[in-house]
C-alpha cells in the first residue's frame, strides 16, 4: 500500500533519451567509423547493428516505450546520414527520420529531437571539424533541413549534445575523435560550438517560428576534496566553471569567459528556449602538480560512494538537486536530457531511479520549470570508446541475436511514467535500501 505520494506536474514529459550512432548500427558515413576502423574503441568494439533501429526495430523499440507509459522520447539524427557528402542530401535517410518521429506520436510520445550528438560527417572531419569556423556554415544548411523535414511533428530540438563533453574528449583528453590533447584547439573548439549553437538556434527559429530549442549540456557535481584546502577549493570553482558554466553562460549572455580572456558573440546571446541537463554524477576535486593534462585538477569520486559497474558513475542522487538548482539561475525551462547509470545486473539502477527521481521531485516541489525527464536509456547501446563494456538500458540486449530482456527497473520506470509519481509503495518493492531515506518514519 502507497503511504506517501510524490506528484509530478500534468503534461510531465516521461521518456528516456537515445542518440543515432549508438542505437542505428551501420553508420559508416561518420568520424567514429573511421575511429572504430582505427581500433580505437576499448575491446577494440564496434558499434555493429547497435540496436539495429536504422534496420526497423525501432518499431519494436518504441513500442516498449509507449507500452511503459512513457510519452515522450529524446533521440538524434545522423548528419552524416542526412548529408552524406556536401553536395548531397540524401532523401531517403530524411524519410527514414520522419517515419521514425510520426512513429512516435502515432504512439503519443513527444519527440525531442538533437540535431548534433558527438558525430561529424567524415567530410567535416577532414575539413578540420569543429576547428574549422566553416563548420558553422555547413552546420546551419543541415539544421534547416532537417527542421523543414520533421517541423511538422518535433517542436522541441536539442542544437548540440553536450558541447562539454564532446570539447573535452575530442580535444583535450583525446578520448573522442579525432584525438587530440591540444589546449588551443580545445578553446576554438569550444568558441565555434558556441557560435554553431548560437547559428542553429536561429536557423530552427527561421524555419519553426513554433519551436522550442536549447541545447544539453553534461552537469558534473564538482567540490574541492579538502574542503578546507584553497587550492581544492580555487580547483573545483574553477573546472566547474569551465565545464558546466562556460556553455550555458555563453548562450545567455553572449560572453565566453576562457581563463585569458573573454569573447563576446552578440549572436549568441539569449539562444536557449530551455536546457537540457544530462546528469549523472558528481565528483571531488584537489589540486594536483600531477595531473597536467587535467589541468592539475585530480577528479575522483568520493571514496564512501556506491559505484556503477566499471566504476564511471558514482550514485551521487543529490547532485541532481544541485543541477537543477544551478540549471534554475537561466530563468528558462528545464529538462533532464539524460540521466542513468550502467548497470548490466540491474543492481544498483532501481535504487539509482528511485532516488534520482526523489531529487526530481524536490526540485518540482519548489516550482522550479522542470519539463521533463529522460532516462539514459531503453536499451543498451554502443557506448563510444566505451565500446560494449557498459550497459544502460531499461532493456539488456544481446548484439548478437538482437533479443531484448526487460530489467526490473523497466517495471519501477513504467510504474512512476504511467502515474506521473513516485510513491512509498514503489521504493518500498524496487529499492527498499532507499525507504528510510526517502520517506522516513
Ligand atoms: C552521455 C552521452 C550519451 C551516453 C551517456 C552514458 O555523456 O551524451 O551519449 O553515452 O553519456
Amino acid at each position: 500500500m502507497a503511504r506517501a505520494r510524490l506528484k509530478f506536474p500534468r503534461g510531465f514529459l516521461w521518456g528516456t533519451a537515445t542518440s543515432s550512432h549508438q542505437v542505428e548500427g551501420q553508420n559508416t558515413h561518420n568520424d567514429w567509423h573511421t575511429w572504430q576502423e582505427e581500433g580505437q574503441i576499448q575491446n577494440d568494439d564496434k558499434p555493429g547493428l547497435a540496436c539495429d533501429w536504422w534496420g526497423g526495430r525501432w518499431k519494436e523499440d518504441f513500442d516498449r516505450a509507449a507500452e511503459s507509459g512513457q510519452n515522450a522520447h529524446r533521440m538524434s539524427i545522423e548528419w552524416s546520414r542526412v548529408q552524406p557528402t556536401p553536395d548531397r542530401w540524401d532523401e531517403d535517410a530524411l524519410d527514414h527520420y520522419r517515419e521514425m518521429i510520426r512513429g512516435l506520436t502515432i504512439r503519443g510520445m513527444t519527440p525531442v529531437v538533437t540535431l548534433h550528438h558527438f558525430t561529424n560527417p567524415k567530410w567535416i572531419a577532414k575539413k578540420g571539424g569543429w576547428e574549422n569556423r566553416e563548420t558553422i556554415q555547413h552546420f546551419v544548411p543541415y539544421v534547416e533541413k532537417v527542421v523543414e523535414a520533421l517541423s511538422d511533428y518535433v517542436k522541441h530540438w536539442c542544437t548540440i549534445n553536450e558541447p562539454n563533453v564532446y570539447a573535452t574528449l575530442a580535444y583535450l583528453f583525446g578520448d573522442f575523435p579525432p584525438g587530440k590533447q591540444d589546449l588551443g584547439s580545445l578553446f576554438k573548439v569550444m568558441t565555434n560550438l558556441v557560435r554553431g549553437h548560437a547559428a542553429a538556434y536561429h536557423a530552427i527559429h527561421r524555419v519553426q517560428k513554433e519551436s522550442r530549442a536549447g541545447m544539453a549540456v553534461n552537469y558534473r557535481g564538482m567540490a574541492p576534496a579538502r574542503k578546507w584546502h584553497p587550492l581544492d577549493q580555487f580547483m573545483a570553482w574553477f573546472q566547474s566553471k569551465m565545464y558546466n558554466d562556460f556553455f550555458p553562460n555563453a548562450a545567455h549572455s553572449g560572453r565566453l569567459t576562457f581563463p585569458y580572456k573573454i569573447i563576446r558573440l552578440p549572436e549568441a546571446k539569449g539562444t536557449q528556449d530551455f536546457l537540457g541537463i544530462n546528469y549523472y554524477t558528481q565528483e571531488l576535486i584537489s589540486f594536483s602538480l600531477q595531473h597536467r593534462q587535467e589541468l592539475f585538477a585530480h577528479r575522483h569520486f568520493d571514496p564512501h560512494s556506491k559505484l556503477s559497474t566499471t566504476g564511471f558513475i558514482a550514485h551521487e542522487p543529490q547532485g541532481l538537486f544541485q543541477a537543477l538548482k544551478w540549471g534554475i539561475q537561466y530563468g528558462i525551462p528545464l529538462m533532464v536530457t539524460e540521466n542513468g547509470i550502467e548497470d548490466p545486473e540491474d543492481e544498483i539502477r532501481p535504487q539509482y531511479i528511485a532516488e534520482h527521481i526523489y531529487q526530481l521531485w524536490q526540485g518540482i516541489n519548489y516550482n522550479w520549470p522542470i519539463k521533463g525527464y529522460f532516462h539514459w536509456t531503453l536499451v543498451d547501446n554502443f557506448e563510444w570508446e566505451r565500446g560494449w563494456s557498459q550497459r544502460f538500458g531499461l532493456w539488456d540486449l544481446d548484439l548478437e541475436s538482437q533479443a531484448r530482456t526487460r530489467r526490473k527497473s523497466a517495471d519501477l520506470y513504467q510504474e512512476i511514467c504511467r502515474t506521473n509519481e513516485l510513491t512509498s509503495g514503489m521504493v518500498e518493492s524496487y529499492a527498499p535500501q532507499s525507504l528510510e531515506r526517502l520517506f522516513p518514519g
